[in-house]
């Protein structure tokens, strides 16, 4: 079986790729990324060099470095490459459009002329916008993205889906609540905060931290995605829930009540504008179709998550790159 994953030098692509490696070890895997601020090799340092595993540097966006990567055909695309920060997406929206729709348009196009059997499209339960309660979003729900990044995300999904329609191209696409786990850039807000917190540092909560959000472990959403590839139905889409909603606040104690550090580093800063109030999804279907189930509550994931971030801080200093930090002290003054 010949695989390639894109944006597999990033958070959740190299804990596929891990997994992968383990339960596939046959497999054929090529990781084809950019390496952008927020991919790095070092995700994957444990296992660069497995016989079946290659990297290949390159963008989805550009038509010759996809022509080039796709030239011994694959089995199976999964398309885990995107820009994924929803605060960037308010400052530089463009990029945004131009990998995670024009990318995922030029792969498949190319997945079509080379007769890819399976199209893999990594999407998020942020297209369904913000849940009102007692709603929970499944798979047929109304797509209302509330951000210019869920926006490139829906607009994706649409296309993945007009491909199945027009050319018969066999896909599925996954709709994921937020994850978290090791190799998370630390933008994010667990690692982020896990951050903060260890250096004494204040935890800018945006608005009052009433925000809900669906917490699943990576390794947990990583068996989800290889289930739906190997047996999920052409034309689908899956959503998947940690079954872990928690207000943002909750979350932030959390973290500071494991690090043994007090509640009064929480600060409220000046909301995210847009800021999506609750993710709620219902995700029976991959439970049902496919008897798949998040195993990992969030307190042993984050006790692992944070276990992590500790014995990797060298990790860390070395994937925020001056990049990331320019753009960082340039645009979130006001969120420290
Ligand atoms: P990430 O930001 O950690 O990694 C993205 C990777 O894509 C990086 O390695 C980056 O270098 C690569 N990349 C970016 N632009 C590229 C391009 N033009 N060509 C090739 N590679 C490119 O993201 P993540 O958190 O691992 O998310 C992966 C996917 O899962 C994304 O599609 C995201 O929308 C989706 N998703 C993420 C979450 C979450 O909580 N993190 C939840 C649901 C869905
Ligand atoms: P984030 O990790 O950026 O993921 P997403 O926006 O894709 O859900 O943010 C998760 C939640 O945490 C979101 O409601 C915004 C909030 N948040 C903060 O309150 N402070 C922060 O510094 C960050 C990064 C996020």
């Amino acid at each position: 079986m010949r695989i390639l994953v894109t944006g597999g030098a990033g958070f959740i692509g190299s804990n596929f790729i891990r997994l992968l490696v383990k339960e596939h070890p046959d497999w054929h895997i090529t990781n084809f990324d950019k390496l952008t601020y927020a991919g790095s090799q070092r995700n994957l340092a444990d296992i660069e060099s497995h016989i079946n595993y290659e990297f290949v540097k390159g963008d989805i966006a550009d038509q010759e470095d996809v022509e080039s990567v796709f030239a011994g055909g694959f089995d199976y695309v999964v398309n885990f490459a995107a820009e994924t920060h929803v605060d960037r997406s308010l400052y530089d929206p463009q990029i945004f459009f131009k990998t995670n729709v024009l990318g995922t348009q030029i792969l498949l196009e190319r997945a079509i002329k080379m007769g890819v059997g399976k199209f893999m499209q990594i999407s998020t339960d942020e297209v369904y916008g913000s849940i009102k309660p007692p709603d929970y979003a499944d798979e047929s729900y109304p797509l209302n993205p509330s951000s210019p990044y869920a926006a490139s995300k829906a607009s994706a999904d649409l296309l993945v889906n007009s491909y199945y329609k027009t050319h018969g191209l066999p896909i599925v696409i996954t709709r994921t609540c937020n994850n978290y786990g090791a190799y998370q850039f630390p933008e994010k807000i667990i690692p982020f905060f896990i951050f903060k917190a260890l250096n004494d540092e204040r935890l800018p909560v945006y608005g009052d931290g009433s925000n809900i959000r669906d917490w699943i472990f990576v390794e947990d959403n990583c068996k989800a995605l290889l289930a739906i590839l190997r047996q999920g139905n052409t034309g689908e889409i899956y959503n998947i829930s940690g079954d872990m909603m928690i207000s943002n606040l909750e979350l932030t104690k959390a973290i500071l009540a494991n690090l043994d550090k007090p509640d009064e580093l929480v600060t409220f800063v000046k909301d995210r504008p847009g800021h999506d109030l609750r993710y709620a999804i219902n995700a029976s279907k991959i439970k049902r179709e496919l008897g798949w189930n998040p195993r990992v509550n969030i307190e042993d994931g984050l006790a692992k998550t944070i276990e992590w971030y500790k014995n990797n801080l060298d990790w860390c200093r070395s994937v925020c790159s001056s990049e990331y930090r320019e753009f960082y002290d340039i645009h979130y003054k006001d969120r420290q």
